[in-house]
């Protein structure tokens, strides 16, 4: 399975994702990563792993429409078949959603539907949920409200900081992507309206 991954930033899960696929553990391999902001350290590890690394400037086009299909443009010249964000810092629009329907995951750092947006862990601190965790879904149109692939729970400590909670949160980030990767990968998720089935052992 050829996979294109746009991230913003650090690229830890773009990290997790190369390796366990050069590690055989996921049938699938990153043929492309994307970013929309320049010299990020996402960039620098695709190239590290010799793997093909874009920067696409959203000020450089007309509109966002214009950029998405810029960014649609590589993604199919590298027959790129499922995309994963892994930190893109962007609200996806009509031309990602329409040129890869259903081919789209996204990672997000709290348990779904609760604390969506830009600050999962903060706001589930400030809350004060005792379990909190990471959720790979589906994208679609709105803020990380697709359909839910995957979900991990860590607790919640009374020490904790925003960055120890992230930690422990990214620690399960890093398991549950690559694995939801391999799901899709074996062909086993079937999405039914807001529902993800994941079919038992394919061969
Ligand atoms: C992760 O916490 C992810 O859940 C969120 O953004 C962060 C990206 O980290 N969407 P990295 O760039 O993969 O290291």
């Amino acid at each position: 399975l050829r996979v294109g991954v746009l991230a913003s930033g650090r690229g830890s899960n773009l990290q997790a994702i190369m390796d366990a696929c050069n590690q055989g553990l996921v049938p699938a391999e990153v043929v492309v990563v994307i970013s929309d902001k320049p010299g990020v350290y996402a960039l620098e590890r695709a190239k590290s792993a010799g793997i093909p690394a874009h920067f696409v400037d959203l000020k450089a086009f007309a509109s966002k429409g214009d950029y998405e299909r810029a960014v649609v443009k590589i993604l199919q010249d590298h027959g790129v078949q499922l995309v994963c964000l892994a930190g893109y810092m962007r609200l996806v629009g009509e031309p990602l959603l329409q040129a890869f329907p259903n081919r789209i995951m996204n990672i997000h750092p709290a348990l779904l539907p609760s604390f969506p947006g830009l600050h999962g862990q903060r706001d589930a601190l400030a809350y004060g949920v005792k379990i909190s965790g990471c959720t790979v879904h589906f994208v679609d149109e709105g803020m990380d409200t697709g359909p839910i692939i995957l979900q991990a729970a860590v607790p919640v400590l009374d020490d904790d900081t925003e960055e120890t909670l992230a930690a422990r949160i990214l620690q399960q980030e890093h398991r549950l992507y690559p694995e939801a990767v391999k799901l899709f990968a074996q062909g086993r998720l079937r999405v039914q309206g807001r529902k993800v089935f994941i079919d038992k052992n394919k061969g």
